[in-house]
């Protein structure tokens, strides 16, 4: 078994999650888009409905934000959101980890970093990094808590000039941000007691 619940405090995945690739530009086929998203090493528990909803979600806005509280499952289910639309819609789909950044004018940096690898390092922009973004692509932004506001100033200007871009956000807030769907991810239901 690989979920281990706790009562009054909630559930815990067992073993870790596989990256599928080591940066933007692994494939794991030459036909295969482009991503970095972790593969699974199990299916998410009861999680069908909601996977659903957020992938449907994706397939009629260009910016959909999953809220809900620290731990409820938000990263998980973004992540399997987002490689079922990418497959289904022929997107690349990359994730950005932001509880890594320390400070807001980092955000773009860390966005370039994974969209853009390659390049000479850089101190970006948010308009620059915009300019540059022309493919196809499903971005998945995790955990932008501490950096809210840069992230929704950065986000405003991707999906107001790039076409090809799509956004699912996780997060505690939302971006307010016209256009912003959001989605709060429900509290798993404890499971009911088996009968004799
Ligand atoms: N539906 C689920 N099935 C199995 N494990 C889950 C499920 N939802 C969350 N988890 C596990 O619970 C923990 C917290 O999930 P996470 O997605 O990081 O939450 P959040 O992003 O909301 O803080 C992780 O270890 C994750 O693997
Ligand atoms: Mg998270």
């Amino acid at each position: 078994m690989l979920l281990e619940t706790t009562y009054g405090r909630g559930y815990r995945l067992l073993g870790d999650w596989a990256a599928s690739a080591e940066g933007a530009n692994a494939a794991a086929s030459p036909a295969a888009p482009l991503t970095n998203l972790p593969l699974p090493i199990s299916r998410l528990v009861a999680r069908e409905e909601a996977l659903g909803q957020v992938v449907r979600l994706l397939a009629g806005h260009r910016l959909v934000t999953l809220t809900g509280s620290p731990g409820i499952g938000k990263t998980c289910l973004a992540i399997e959101a987002a490689r079922h639309y990418a497959q289904e819609a022929g997107l690349a789909a990359f994730l950005v980890d932001l509880t890594t950044v320390a400070e807001p004018r980092q955000v773009p940096g860390a966005l370039a970093e994974v969209l853009l690898p390659g390049g000479e390092p850089r101190v970006w922009q948010a308009k620059q990094l915009a300019e540059a973004l022309t493919n196809r692509t499903l971005l998945l932004l995790d955990g932008c808590e501490h950096v809210v506001a840069e992230t929704a100033r950065l986000v405003h200007l991707i999906v107001t000039r790039c076409a090809g871009i799509r956004v699912l956000m996780t997060g505690r807030d939302t971006l307010r941000i016209d256009g912003e769907q959001v989605w709060r991810l429900p509290a798993l239901e404890p499971r009911p007691a088996r009968s004799r």
